[in-house]
Parts: structure tokens; sequence; C-alpha cells
């Protein structure tokens, strides 16, 4: 009897390597001890297993099912997958098609639950901030921990998920099974960790998520128990989020009454948008309505060659806020074509959003400049000039229904929240009245900060930003 040690949680490795040399000597799984531990074998130890033995070859649908079954908990894996890979090899290649035959009817409940688990610590983690003075590669700043328990060994696992989402940050995260350490350059795996005693909840980290929610929750689709299904109660005492979910439970009733009776009394009420609409004279009942006045309007500054519009599908999951119209799109028609928009294309790319699928547009719809020689310089718009185009806006993003709405630094900012927002401090999850709202830069402050390493950096967080977002609107499904 070959008995074979792997190490505790999910040894994917040691599985692998061991399942080569019991491959090369032929071993029936009846003849191997997959069950660990330092006590003696029962049956006497047998000759090492060869160090050198050849690779499996593998079906791919067999090495990822293997992948996600070495971290599930039950005793019996390494063992169940070894009988399997003794029948693949034995001829059996599609047997993973073969949904009755009771092993892999088995495997497969076990692959579901780890996916399921790895779904629920992708969605359901959260970073609490911490202060760290000594912690000086985040310039003495902010650092990020968070804790979570995992029903399988999945902390290695879901590594590359957390390192992509949240590169430019300094995280920790700490587990009953494992812990993982990010540096914003190296990974360090580390040991099981109990949970700490205190982690600062109250950060602006933790009312950014709760605004989020918040605004994301629409009361008259609320299903308690569809809410605890994907939610489940283990989970929420790390969820900052999840301090709102009785108060939105108890208030959904009242909510939908209020929303049915402001419907009702739309018409008759004043509503201080609608004296901006004014200037539209007319309500228009779909985005190409909207854009067609957009467009016959004139210019709040005048100048503009044309109005840009927003551009993008409606029912598109982002919506992405810029400033205004540069030189370049004043020109062309379209936004973020310019310079500006070609950093923000490429952030978009990096970040894994595919710039045809967001819809992009700008809180102020014309180009305002002063013209020097033949350049014309971009002038910001004054507070006056957004307001004046917010009616606009926010039509538009009613006929979009966007998740997300990601506005790009302060003019937009201003536009969704109507009040100054200091975008450096308050970046982050937000929530913007009915849209669950994330607050970022604006690329053109990245083209303007002067040359040297911190360059990259701004750009990496931007590029990180633009993930976590992505994450947002993925993670609420
Ligand atoms: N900057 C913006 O904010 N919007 C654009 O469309 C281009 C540059």
């Amino acid at each position: 009897m070959h008995r074979i040690e792997l190490k505790d949680g999910a040894d994917l490795d040691g599985f692998r390597r061991a399942l080569r040399g019991l491959v090369a000597l032929g071993l029936e799984p009846g003849e191997v001890d997959w069950s660990g531990g330092a006590a003696p074998s029962l049956f006497g130890d047998a000759a090492p297993l060869p160090a050198d033995a050849p690779p499996v070859s593998l079906p791919r649908a067999v090495g990822d099912l293997i992948g996600t079954v070495v971290c599930h908990r039950d005793p019996e894996r390494y063992a169940l997958l070894h009988r399997l890979v003794w029948r693949v090899v034995r001829g059996e290649r599609d047997m993973l098609d073969h949904h009755a035959d009771p092993l892999v009817h088995r495997l497969a409940l076990l692959d579901k639950a780890v996916r399921r688990d790895l779904h629920k610590m992708h969605a359901f983690l959260r970073f609490n901030e911490v202060r760290d003075p000594a912690n000086s590669e985040s310039g003495g700043a902010e650092r990020y921990v968070a804790w979570f328990e995992p029903d399988h060994f999945i902390v290695e696992a879901t590594a590359p998920f957390f390192v992509e989402r949240f590169e430019s940050l300094v995280w920790t995260i700490l587990t009953p099974v494992g812990s993982l350490h990010w540096d914003r350059r190296s990974l360090t795996i580390g040991p099981a960790a109990v949970k700490p005693e205190h982690l600062d909840r109250d950060d602006r980290f933790a009312e950014g998520w709760q605004r989020y929610y918040e605004s994301t929750f629409n009361p008259a689709r609320v299903n308690p128990t569809a809410m605890r299904a994907e939610m489940p109660r283990k989970y929420w005492a790390n969820l900052p989020e999840a301090a709102a979910i009785p108060r939105m439970i108890r208030s959904a009733p009242a909510r939908v009454q209020a929303m049915i009776e402001a419907e009702a009394a739309a018409p008759h009420r004043r509503n201080p948008d609608k004296a901006v609409a004014a200037m539209a004279r007319q309500e228009p009942a779909t985005l190409a309505e909207l854009n067609r006045i957009i467009l016959a309007a004139d210019p709040l500054v005048p100048g503009a060659r044309q109005a840009v519009l927003g551009e993008g599908p409606e029912g598109a999951a982002i919506a992405i806020v810029g400033e205004q119209p540069g030189d370049q799109e004043d020109v062309e028609g379209r936004p973020f074509v310019g310079p500006a928009g070609q950093l923000l294309t490429r952030a978009l790319e990096e970040a894994g959003i595919e710039r045809s699928t967001a819809y992009l547009t700008n809180a102020v719809k014309h180009f305002k400049f002063v013209a020097r020689g033949k350049r014309r310089l971009h002038q910001s718009p004054t507070a006056g000039e957004v307001k004046h185009y917010r009616w606009w806006l926010m039509k538009e993003l009613s006929f979009v229904r966007p998740r997300l709405v990601v506005t790009l630094g302060a003019t937009a900012a201003l536009a969704l929240t109507g009040r100054s927002v200091p975008v450096l401090r308050e970046r982050g999850p937000t929530g913007f009245g009915d849209w669950g709202g994330f607050v970022t830069v604006h690329p053109s402050y990245l083209l303007r900060l002067p040359a040297g390493e911190g360059v990259e950096q701004a750009y990496r967080d931007f590029v990180s930003d633009l993930r976590w977002a992505r994450g947002m609107v993925e993670s609420a499904g």
C-alpha cells in the first residue's frame, strides 16, 4: 500500500506530482492510501514514487476539475480524483460526459460546492481600511485588511482574482484556512489566521459600500428569501452594507408606496430640475428624442461647433461620465476620442471593460474654450454651467439605466451629487440616488501629472478603480 502525504489544505502541486508517479508505476486506486497524516500505515510502506515521472496527459475538463476539487474539504477528494484519472488514462477520456456515473456525479457536486464558495468569497469579501504608519510601500498610508470564512480550501485559488482587482492597494486577507498578503508587487501566502478582534468598520470605505448598496436596492423588488439565499447570513458580519439590509427590508413597503404616490403626483409638482428642462420645452420619451433636443440647443457658452452626445448601448451595465467634450471631440462629434479619451480607452481595456459595452457621456455637452491664436484652450465649466446641463444628463442616464455610474473627475461628481466632491479623498464606491456610483479621477488629471515615477502608479490606480467598478457590477449579478 502506498501512503501519499500531501500538505494540509489544497495541495494541487503535490497531488499532481503523486499522480504522475502513480500512473508511471501503474498503481491502482485500491493500492493507494491518500489519508496522509504521520501515523504509520496499517499496510506497511511501499517504495517511494519516482520523482521524475512524465506528466499525465488529461483532457482539459479533467484538469480543470482537479483544480477545483482539490480545494474541497472532503477528505476523500484525492482518492476520488485518483479513481477518475485511473479510468481516464485507461481509455474513458470522455468520462465527464457521463453525468449519471456515480463517481462523476459525486465529483460534480464537489466542484459545484467549491465554485459557489469562490463566488461568495469574490462577492462578499470586504476590506477594512487600517492606518499603518509602518507601511512605507504605500507612503505610510492605507492598508486594507479583510476577514473571511470560506467553507473550503480556496484561499490560494482566489488570489489571482484579488490581485487583479485590487492591484494598486496594499492588502491582507485573513481566513481560518490561510492568508494572503499583497504589497502591490508580490503576493505572499501565509498560514491560517484567527479573526482580528478589531477591524475598523467606520471608515469612508464602508460608508461608500453602504451608499452603493442602498442606491442599487429596489424596494419594489425586495425578496428577503432570495436575498438571504444569495447573501447568506454568515457573510453579513463582514459586510458593511449588511447593516442597511434589515432597515431597507422594513422600509421597502413604505418606499414602494412613496414611489407610487410620487409617480401619481409628478405632473402637478414643481420639480426644480424641470425648470431647467424648460429649455427643452418638451418631455422626450426616448434617448433618441432627447438627443435631438440636445443637438438642436445652442451652447450655453458660444463657440462650440456641435453638441457631443453620449455613446454606447442603452442598458449598458456601466455608464462613464466625463466633464465636457474637448477640442477633438468637438470636431468629431464623439465623446472621448482625444488624448484623454485614448488614455481612458486603454485603461478600460486593461480593466477588462470593452469600451463598446459601456455608455460614455459628459456632464456638459458643449466644448468650452478660450482661443489663443489657432489653438482652442480647454476651460473648465462653472458650477452654474454644470447645473444647466444636469437635467439632460439625468434624463440620459434614466434612459440608459446603468447599474453603475462611474464619474471621472470633479465636474462629473458635481453633476451627479450636486455638491463639490474632493475626488482623491472620496474615490471609491458610492451611491448616486437611484444608481450605484463610483468616484474616480479624470484621465486628463493623469495626463497633467509631472513626469516621474508617480505617473505610472497613478495610471495603475486608475485601472484598478475601473476593475473594481467592473467587479461591483459583476458581483451585483
Ligand atoms: N474629456 C471629457 O471629460 N470628455 C470627453 O469627451 C473628452 C475629454
